[in-house]
């Protein structure tokens, strides 16, 4: 049985598809009976890396989900519209659809299922985040039996590239980027990239599969990787730990109180899960399973009772890998076909994809900031006199801030650099500790405050 694909976008993912489609000799026997039927571009004489024949092409992408012939819609344009409108109009017509669109899926992801669980119809979503790596559907469904106590990943490519150059080489960020730039391994525009926005929209679809309810993309708390100082990455090496840019979310069972002095715990709504799920550059120990994934790589360690720790770990991104995510999915649908009717045509419903089906799902909350809990990394320039350490380790501790650490670094004419980090406190306890040490005569700044695994 032939099954009619028509592809929303040819840009890298898109050529990629293409590409695989183009070439079963090797693969599963399936890929040889996915055939191409349409494809939606912005241009029709752009020069295409992938040869597609003339005729499938269209710039109309409502003629790719409407046709006939088309019998899976697999969306690569990126963005929220027109790929949402589209997304919809291909469940509405009773065709699955696959997904490589973080950014509709972060955002929009409850309305799709919804409208996916009413129309009986499968979205797939492999390669939305991690490019290659397979850690949708692990979460889904291998791991499905497991209270999942955190998610923690480096979910970034470009980002991951900057830093691990920074580290390696003592390189500011700009220089770095404007190489990664030149080279072709960060966009013209990286914005989404390094403010975080990028890894957020990702964290939140792995939140929503990890603990089987989504939270509210924007609120996710997002701190990039384009203020950090290389002094800050050089810092971190002499105290043993690599800085990464980690996308976490974790399960927080009771919420303490942020009163200093007070810790009881504070209970939650029945069936709810409170979480805590936030993006920011963070100091790994170098001993972190996740502190040796270098360049473009991206990981993802799940945290899981009872399994334990797993990590998934591979190519991000790139044409290839993330061809290989969106064609998988099209398996899915396309051997679940087979299995169901298997001499009819490719038509019809192929059933529901019961654990994205959003009447399923639970509530989940976002903790307020001032109550979650951290390890801190802190850089304090500070006049360079008898006392001043001693009255920042008194501002700590009056806030019932404990000191992992605390070292001075030489700094230029008679100012130091003291780095404190601090062990796991209440983030209100820390921020008490700040405001205080800022006031004291002796300090002239906090240069920077990161996060400390
Ligand atoms: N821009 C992303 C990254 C790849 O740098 O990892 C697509 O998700």
């Amino acid at each position: 049985m032939t099954i009619g694909i028509g592809l929303l976008g040819l840009g890298t993912v898109g050529a990629g598809v293409a590409d695989i489609l183009a070439n079963p000799e090797g693969r599963h026997p399936l890929v040889a009976e996915l055939a191409l039927r349409r494809v939606a571009v912005r241009n029709l004489d752009r020069p295409r890396a992938v040869p597609v024949a003339p005729e499938l092409l269209t710039t109309n992408p409502e003629v790719v989900v409407d046709d006939p012939a088309v019998d899976i819609v697999v969306e690569v344009l990126g963005g929220l519209e027109p790929a949402r409108t589209l997304i919809l109009r291909a469940i509405a017509a009773g065709k699955p659809v696959v997904t490589a669109n973080k950014a509709v899926i972060a955002r929009h992801g409850e309305e799709i299922a919804a409208a996916a669980a009413a129309a009986g119809v499968y979205v797939l979503l492999e390669a939305a985040v991690g490019g290659g790596i397979p850690i949708i559907e692990p979460l889904k469904q291998s791991l499905g039996a497991n209270r999942i106590e955190r998610v923690s990943g480096i979910i970034n490519g470009t980002t991951n590239y900057i830093l691990s150059r920074m580290a390696a080489e003592g390189a500011d960020y700009g220089a770095v980027l404007a190489d990664a730039q030149l080279l072709g391994y960060a966009e013209a525009d990286p914005a989404a990239d390094v403010q975080g926005a990028d890894a957020a929209d990702k964290i939140a679809i792995l939140t929503g599969l990890a603990y089987g309810g989504s939270v509210p993309r924007e609120a996710i708390p997002t701190e990039g990787i384009d203020q950090l100082d290389a002094r800050d990455v050089a810092y971190a090496d002499k105290l043993g730990f690599v800085v990464k840019l980690l996308a976490i979310s974790q399960r927080i069972d009771s919420q303490p109180d942020s009163e200093p002095g007070t810790l009881a715990g504070t209970a939650q709504q029945p069936g709810s899960q409170l979480l805590d799920v936030r993006v920011h550059p963070t100091l790994l120990p170098r001993s972190h399973p996740l502190a040796g994934v270098n360049g473009v790589f991206n990981a993802i360690l799940v945290e899981g009772d009872p399994v334990g720790q797993v990590m998934f770990y591979g190519p991000g991104a790139g044409a290839g890998p993330t061809a290989s995510a969106v064609v998988a999915d099209i398996l899915n649908i396309a051997g679940i076909r087979e299995a169901t009717n298997p001499s009819g045509s490719a038509k019809g419903p192929v059933g529901l994809d019961p654990l994205l089906a959003a009447g399923s799902w639970r509530q989940c909350h976002l903790i307020d900031g001032a109550r979650t809990t951290h390890r801190n990394y802190v850089r304090l320039r500070t006049s360079d006199e008898a006392g001043v350490i001693g009255r920042i380790g008194t501002c700590f501790g009056e806030a019932g801030v404990s000191i992992q650490s605390i070292v001075q670094f030489e700094a230029e004419s008679e100012a130091a650099e003291i780095v404190v980090i601090t062990h796991e406190v209440l983030e209100a306890h820390f921020r008490q500790a700040l405001e205080a040490i800022a006031a004291l005569p002796e300090v002239q700044g906090v240069a920077a405050c990161l996060r400390t695994l």
